[in-house]
């Protein structure tokens, strides 16, 4: 598929995916989300790729689900096409690492994106909000369920009623971003931290999204009924065998996803 609205670059094992509509702040409509799925979907499978990193602008990670487009449609044509779910689900369905790197906006559908990624890395300008609630409606692709387990009850609340953005500081503090970096290294740092992770077991960084999504969907009892058995399940990998004796012959690691 040859992409308008994205751009794929793929170096050193890592899939940089940037969401160009910069007309538009990158505002989330069907072609682009079509377009994002499909390149996840192809990473995933691509042997070249070991983590990918989503980004946007300096301005604008996406500034949310395009108003343009969603402004005429009417209840039966979202309920009938199940407004961005087909796209979203094969998003969240990547089984390689994938991190969010997020600059400037990252409002409504564009927090709720970030939000879908396995974690978030922050510019120093960066701003998230969800500011539905401003036209009229709410967030319709994850907002009100994965704010709120990321941040608490109380400032998603404050998040979904207000409309205020959030800036990086006080994301990192509720644990919305796993770290702010200065915005001329947002990419350095998340590429970085990117090829730290294809260096890894594929296997294991696998089981690892695996085992922490399943604390979101599960009890603890559950969770760690799961826990248990894919570490148990990670002593039939070659990998298992490499990474102990490598640390125990004081060397590098060299995995081969086995
Ligand atoms: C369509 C958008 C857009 C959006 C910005 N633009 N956000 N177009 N959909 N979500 C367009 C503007 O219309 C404008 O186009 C251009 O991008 C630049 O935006 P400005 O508003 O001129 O920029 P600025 O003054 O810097 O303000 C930036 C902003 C503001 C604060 C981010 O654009 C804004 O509030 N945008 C809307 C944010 C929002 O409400 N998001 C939630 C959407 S609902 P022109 O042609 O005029 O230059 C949602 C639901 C998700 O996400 C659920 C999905 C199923």
């Amino acid at each position: 598929m040859a992409y308008e609205t994205i751009t794929v670059e793929v170096e050193h094992y890592v899939a940089l995916i940037r969401l160009n509509r910069p007309e538009a702040l990158n505002a989330l409509n069907a072609q682009l989300l079509t377009e994002l799925a499909d390149a996840m979907k192809c990473a995933d499978r691509n042997e070249k790729v070991r983590c990918l990193v989503i980004t946007g602008s300096d301005k604008a990670f996406a500034a949310g689900a395009d108003i343009s487009e969603m402004a005429k449609q009417s209840f039966v044509d979202m309920f009938e096409s199940d407004y961005f779910t087909p796209e979203t689900d094969a998003i969240c369905a990547t089984r390689k690492p994938v991190i969010a790197a997020v600059a400037g906006y990252a409002l409504g559908g564009g927090c709720e994106l970030a939000m879908m990624c396995d974690f978030i890395i922050a510019a120093d300008t960066a701003k998230f909000g969800q500011p539905e609630i401003n036209l009229g409606v709410v967030a319709g692709i994850g907002g009100t369920q994965r704010l709120t387990r990321f941040v608490g009850k109380s400032k998603a609340m404050d998040m979904h009623l207000t409309g205020r953005f959030m800036d990086a500081e006080e994301a990192e503090r509720s644990g919305l971003v796993s770290r702010v970096v200065p915005a001329k290294k947002l990419i350095e740092e998340a590429m970085a931290a990117a090829e730290k992770i294809a260096a890894k077991s594929a296997i294991a960084t696998k089981v690892v999204k695996e085992a922490v999504n399943r604390s979101y969907e599960t009890t603890l009892r559950e969770g760690l009924l799961f826990e248990r058995r894919v570490f148990h399940s990670l002593f039939a990998t070659e990998d298992q065998k490499e990474g102990m004796n490598a640390f125990l012959e004081k060397r590098e690691a060299q995995f081969r996803d086995r």
